[in-house]
């Protein structure tokens, strides 16, 4: 096998039209980024240098991978998400961009503060866990998983992003590993699709990503009851809880708060105008 970067990267483009995929030149771009160890701007000033045989075969075996459906994340091995470079692995979902307003809303409501104690419960890569430990400097965040590869996974993040040391890593059932600690929030993302549903999703989320990070139970609530019932575990209840969900999920698990003892709750939308995040507070502000 012979051809220059910019053959490479037609014939991949093509394969990959061919299978459906929706920004066909792009990926090409950003698999043979992660086949060679190189920028894409190594790659446009390039385009006519010719790769080792090895080289091409292993991007032809990813690009490969790629048309028969494997996610793209997984292939590149990382994932942008709150404009930093995560790593990701079959072990851990991908990061979505609709969890950044997960982030976004748990650093607005605690900027500022110090002495912070923060819990991401399901914290699979560490995409939460790690971009709130950078945007707020004066926390300290404790990230649990029932999955230790994802757990190694999110250790890793951390260290790509130099906050170690104030992100700590536990393995176990959602409080369990922090009962009788306190916090002044708990974030999560938990798993939050039903059984039924699991089925409908397209390939490339139902065959490749963790079945541990997408089960949420029969209606797919199962997480959230527990993430309110089980409050009681920790020390205190925390101040604030901010929940990802899943469509048509907010008034449920908005009920699931406020049976909790949460008084003042509030709901955020994602783009598409879907209500993504419940922000529930124990005080009323007046
Ligand atoms: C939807 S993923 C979210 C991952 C990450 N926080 C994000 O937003 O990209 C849910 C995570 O919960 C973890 N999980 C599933 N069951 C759990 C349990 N009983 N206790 C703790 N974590 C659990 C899964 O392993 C998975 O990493």
């Amino acid at each position: 096998m012979s051809s220059t970067i910019k053959e490479a990267l037609r014939r991949a483009s093509f394969c990959l039209k061919q299978a459906g995929c929706v920004n066909p030149s792009g990926e090409a771009e950003v698999l043979l980024t992660a086949s060679l160890g190189v920028t894409r701007a190594w790659l446009y000033a390039h385009g006519e240098e010719k790769p080792e045989a090895a080289e091409l075969k292993h991007y032809f075996a990813l690009v490969a991978r790629r048309a028969a459906g494997e996610p793209y994340a997984y292939l590149a091995g990382e994932k942008e998400f709150m404009s930093l470079s995560f790593l990701v692995t079959p072990a851990v979902l991908i990061p979505r961009p609709e969890t950044e307003l997960l982030v976004e809303a748990a650093v607005r409501e605690l900027k500022g503060r110090e002495n912070l104690r923060i819990l991401d419960v399901g914290t699979g890569s560490g995409a939460v866990a790690v971009s709130i430990a950078v945007l707020l400097p004066k926390s300290e965040v404790v990230a649990v998983d029932i999955s230790p590869a994802a757990l190694n996974v999110a250790m890793q993040n951390a260290a790509r992003h130099n906050v170690t040391d104030r992100v700590r890593f536990l393995a176990g059932d959602l409080y369990a590993p922090v009962s009788r600690e306190s916090f002044d929030a708990v974030v999560s993302n938990p798993p939050y699709i039903s059984l039924t549903e699991i089925e409908t999703l397209e390939r490339d989320v139902k065959d490749y990503e963790p079945r541990l990070a997408l089960n949420g139970g029969s209606d797919g609530l199962d997480f959230y009851r527990r993430l309110t019932a089980e409050l009681a575990v920790l020390a205190v209840p925390p101040a604030l809880l901010l929940f990802e969900v899943g469509c048509r999920q907010s008034e449920a698990v908005t009920e699931l708060c406020s049976a909790a003892g949460y008084k003042n709750i509030s709901l955020l939308n994602d783009l598409a105008g879907i209500p993504r995040i419940v922000l529930a507070k124990q005080t009323v502000t007046v």
